[in-house]
């Protein structure tokens, strides 16, 4: 499973670039204007940043919701950078910008999916990436690694090339079940990714070994 970095923050993602394990991050309209970035010009030039930090797909969610516009988005993200995908919505013109995109060489995520025939219809229109968002599936009280589970599913027994990619992670548990449930990558938050390496019996071996290595110095 590849490790994405949901944020738009450029230190969170120096620091788990810096760990080696990173193949990609994914941002959305609410993570970019979280770093305070106004303006067109700003907001193309945080993308060419983060993609000069990792080498890895980098998600750019577009701003329009009709077909003319999502492409005409999605053609001047995509020239930013060979490492842009462009996220596109799971709204009907979002699977015609996601179909036409795919006939033009461009590579997108289609975003906000909560339920299997969405993933299908991402999947039938050539969606490099589909992201189940799982963590606000469980704040409904549903459970959101059973769709990712179905998703994979049924991409695996359709033959679809799609890889799916679970977003809204809220923690370290929801890193191992994506694991477990065959899910292709999985896009979480800095904390979620650091919380992977908390046990405490690790603190104490360590502490004991260190004490231990004292004594024979
Ligand atoms: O980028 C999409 C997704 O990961 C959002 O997560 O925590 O806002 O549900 P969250």
């Amino acid at each position: 499973m590849k490790f994405f970095i949901d944020t738009a923050n450029i230190e969170q993602i120096k620091e788990a670039n810096d760990l080696g394990i990173l193949d990609g991050v994914t941002t959305n309209p609410t993570l970019m204007a979280k770093e305070g970035i106004k303006g067109h010009d700003a907001i193309m030039a945080h993308y060419k940043t983060i993609c000069e930090i990792v080498d890895g797909p980098v998600s750019a969610e577009v701003f329009g919701t009709k077909f003319e516009d999502i492409v005409e988005e999605g053609k001047k993200l995509a020239l930013i950078h060979p490492n842009i995908v462009v996220k596109v919505p799971m709204i009907k013109d979002g699977i015609k910008a996601i179909k036409w995109f795919t006939d033009n060489g461009i590579k997108t995520n289609c975003t906000l999916v909560f339920s299997a025939g969405q993933a299908i219809l991402a999947a039938k229109a050539g969606a490099t990436f589909v992201s189940p968002f799982l963590g606000r599936i469980d704040d409904s009280s549903w459970d959101g690694i059973q769709l990712i589970e179905q998703i994979v599913n049924i991409y695996n027994v359709q033959g679809y090339m799609t890889e799916v990619l679970a977003a809204s992670i809220r923690t370290p548990l929801h890193i191992v079940r994506c694991a477990e449930a065959g899910a292709d990558i999985c896009t979480c938050p800095l904390p979620s990714i650091l919380g992977l390496l908390k046990h405490p019996l690790t603190d104490l071996g360590l502490q004991q070994f260190l004490n231990d290595a004292k004594t024979m110095q």
